[in-house]
């Protein structure tokens, strides 16, 4: 499975990269306000920092497919890793539709179904990102519709890459590796409270007593 980082913060993303194990980087529209800088500026540095895909999503008031194929190909322009990030809509397949017959790469985001993610596939999207935190946050089960999702695309031989997103906690991504997810794009904090365990840090302790004996 591979692992993103799902920030705006260039600090955060520096820092994730240096592990070596960051194979792209998503964003959102409220990750990018939080970075408290533009669009623009935000994207064309983290494109410097991870040479992989990046996300990059459309305005959230741009909901016409004109206008998202519009906005979808000037994000597109920004750089080769450059993937667009589309809500799933019927305005936003449609754009799906038009943008990967020109060869433009696409995330669909906010996945809650396994229909949702089959119509973003047939449509052409190169990724899906089912939300598993928030589909929990409604006493709904974001691990099984991970597992839907893997199911349905396996049986079909679809090449559309599955997302695992709105990651809250280190057993989260667990479990979409167990799922088969592709990738699991994760928070910084979660990322670091992944890499810890209480017991590697008693050990460490353990071993620095005892070799100074
Ligand atoms: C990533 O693609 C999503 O935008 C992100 O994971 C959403 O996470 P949240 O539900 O914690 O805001």
């Amino acid at each position: 499975m591979k692992i993103f980082i799902d920030t705006a913060d260039v600090n955060e993303i520096r820092e994730a990269a240096s592990l070596g194990i960051i194979s792209g980087v998503t964003t959102n529209p409220s990750l990018i306000a939080k970075s408290g800088r533009s669009f623009d500026d935000v994207i064309k540095e983290i494109v410097t920092i991870v040479d992989g895909p990046i996300s990059g999503e459309v305005k959230a008031t741009t909901s016409k497919c004109d206008d998202i194929v519009k906005e979808a190909r000037e994000i597109a322009k920004i750089h080769k890793n450059m993937i667009v990030k589309i809500p799933m809509t019927a305005e936003g397949i449609k754009a799906v539709s038009i943008l990967s017959k020109e060869g433009i790469k696409t995330n669909v985001t906010l996945i809650f179904n396994v229909n949702q993610a089959l119509f973003a596939a047939k449509a052409g999207a190169t990724y899906v990102s089912p939300f598993v935190g928030r589909y929990d946050d409604v006493s709904e089960d974001g691990m099984q519709l991970i597992y839907d999702i893997v199911d349905v695309f396996t049986n079909y031989d679809i090449e559309t890459e599955i997302i695992g997103a709105s990651i809250r906690h280190p057993l989260h991504i667990v479990e979409c590796a167990k799922a088969g997810c592709d990738i699991a794009t994760i928070p910084y904090k979660v990322l670091m409270q992944a890499i810890k365990h209480p017991l590697t840090d008693q050990g460490i302790e353990k071993f620095i007593k005892d070799s100074s004996k």
